[in-house]
């Protein structure tokens, strides 16, 4: 395939934006697009999520709440690099689906409210990059507003996250006394609200403005230079590789509203980030420039046109090209299928794909071939990536059919939904009732919805609140351990799982019962 592939596999920048809901996800990615050209006005992706987005065609339900129950792809070019965006659901509609996004991207984007600090969900989102050891790249966002200071944001990274970071800026001020960014990297000085020709002003040798500058007046400017003293004394030194190995954020201060410090920000990032790295497989790693395309399903979304009621299964490309047409291996059937309906992502529309390589994410119109975690591969050489990890739910409802006679399309319509993977399916071992566990509330209103409106089945939900879950070692256990507090079920691979009612009700349990193995299978992932 030649020089023209490897190129394009290496200008590939694969990416998730990590954070806590209002942190300015949405914002940054906005301002990222229009950089790229993939949007021509500002207000584009905001309107989506505010539910005015009129040429979107997503779910019904995503309308009525006015909330992104999908992930979305977003795809711009940028100074030769070709960018991939994937959208993170947040809020209540954080799924399953969040997490294994994660599993299709070469690095992830953390912002971070300077007011705020490190919040849950961010928390939760950076332990699987972590579990991956993947490139992890910091925007500490809204520092047109007061905030906490950068030294203690930089400590809660340590000591929340428990990983190093490396300023590659500094706040002048902040809030109404923000006066722009020290950018250590580029040994330059940003200033905020001033026009472009004008913004930059170049540091000497030293780190410090040459001659007069009103920005000198200010006490702030002094400040800076002192806590940037301070960190090239006592802080971490800059290393790329450390970088790479997600051993080392590198930190920018900005704020995405404004638009301050979002292209310094988008353009370090390209220069550290990495293209698509070898992927483990049961062959041993394959490389993202061998010439045989190869690609795994990490996400199927149905009915994403209900005038159409297609599944879409998305595709993270591994290694070489994707051609429409081309016919691929599903090693799990081993089967043969011919990838004619291809779809890319672009922000605003979706196109047919006709070409695509390692690092982007394509689109399959489905049937109900594909299931999470599949593989495909072309060439002799048929194998697996590994398994996507398995993540435990917290939140748990009883579920059954609102009508007897319609059993039948109750269960056909709770196979699909659990086969998709936002929710999971557990059964009650002596009565066989059916349960739901899944790690964000919205799954269970998004499962109603649909139950109703695409299986013509609707159901009763009862409530169970937030649970632990632990799986049990082995195919044996006492099923009279059941109880209230600790109540067993199966999952759907009949495995055992008790769900206890919170940590106490978990330790007292294993103290009374220590012959019983349990496991949490997100700690098992690594
Ligand atoms: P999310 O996708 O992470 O949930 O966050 P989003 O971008 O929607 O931003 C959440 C809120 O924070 C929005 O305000 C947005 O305007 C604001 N915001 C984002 N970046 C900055 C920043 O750099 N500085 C300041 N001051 N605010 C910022 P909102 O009032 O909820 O929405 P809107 O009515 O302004 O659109």
């Amino acid at each position: 395939m030649g020089n023209n592939f490897k190129q394009e596999v290496l200008t590939r920048r694969t990416f998730a934006i990590i954070s806590h809901p209002d942190a300015g996800k949405t914002t940054l990615t906005e301002k990222l697009l229009l950089f790229g050209g993939a949007i021509r006005d500002a207000g584009t992706v905001k309107a989506k999520k505010t539910g005015k987005y009129a040429t979107s065609d997503w779910m019904e339900i995503e309308k009525q709440r006015g909330i992104s129950v999908t992930s979305s792809v977003m795809q711009f070019d940028y100074d030769g690099f070709r960018v991939n965006i994937l959208d993170t659901p947040g809020h209540q509609d954080f799924s399953e689906d969040t997490y294994r996004t994660l599993m299709a991207v070469d690095s992830a984007v953390m912002i971070i409210d300077s007011a705020k600090g490190i919040e849950e969900q961010t928390l939760k989102l950076f332990k699987v990059c972590r579990m991956r050891g993947i490139p992890i790249f910091t925007f500490m966002n809204k520092l047109d507003r007061q905030g906490k200071s950068p030294l203690e944001l930089l400590a809660e990274l340590e000591e929340v996250l428990g990983i190093e970071s490396y300023p590659m800026n500094w706040p002048i001020g902040m809030g109404k006394e923000f006066l722009g960014i020290y950018d250590r990297f580029h040994n330059r000085v940003e200033q905020f609200r001033v026009s472009e020709e004008n913004r930059f002003i170049p540091l000497n040798e030293d780190g410090e403005i040459v001659g007069d500058h009103p920005i000198k007046t200010s006490g702030l400017y002094e400040q800076t230079l002192e806590e940037i003293m301070l960190l090239n004394e006592a802080g971490n030194e800059f290393s790329a590789e450390r970088v790479a190995q997600g051993n080392l954020t590198p930190v920018f201060f900005g704020s995405a509203l404004t638009n301050f410090g979002v292209q310094t920000f988008l353009e370090s990032y390209l220069q550290f980030a990495p293209p698509p790295k070898p992927r483990q497989s049961s062959n041993g790693e394959i490389d993202p420039l061998s010439e045989n395309f190869s690609g795994f399903v990490f996400k199927i979304q149905a009915n994403m046109n209900p005038a159409h009621r297609d599944r879409i299964a998305f595709i993270r490309i591994c290694s070489g090209k994707f051609e429409r047409g081309m016919t691929v291996n599903l090693p799990r059937l081993g089967k043969q299928l011919k990838l004619s309906q291809s779809t890319s992502f672009m922000a605003e529309e979706r196109n047919t794909v006709e070409e695509a390589v390692s690092g982007d994410i394509i689109g399959l119109y489905d049937t109900g071939t594909y299931q999470i975690g599949d593989t495909l591969t072309t060439g002799k050489e048929q194998f697996q990536y590994e398994r996507l990890p398995q993540f435990t739910p917290e939140l748990f409802v009883r579920v059954s059919a609102k009508n007897v006679m319609k059993q039948k399309s109750f269960y056909k319509g709770i196979q699909q939904l659990v086969q998709e993977g936002a929710i999971q399916l557990l059964k009650t071992v002596r009565m066989e009732e059916y349960l739901l566990g899944a790690v964000g509330q919205l799954q269970f209103e998004v499962f109603e919805h649909r139950m109703k409106n695409e299986y013509n089945a609707e159901v009763l939900m009862e409530r169970l609140g937030s649970k632990i879950a632990r799986w049990v070692e082995g195919d044996m256990v006492d099923e009279n351990l059941s109880s209230s507090r600790s109540l067993l079920v199966k999952d759907r691979y009949d495995h055992y799982v008790f769900l206890f009612e919170n940590d106490f009700a978990l330790r007292w349990f294993q103290e009374k019962n220590p012959s019983v193995k349990l496991y949490n299978p997100m700690d098992q992932n690594d």
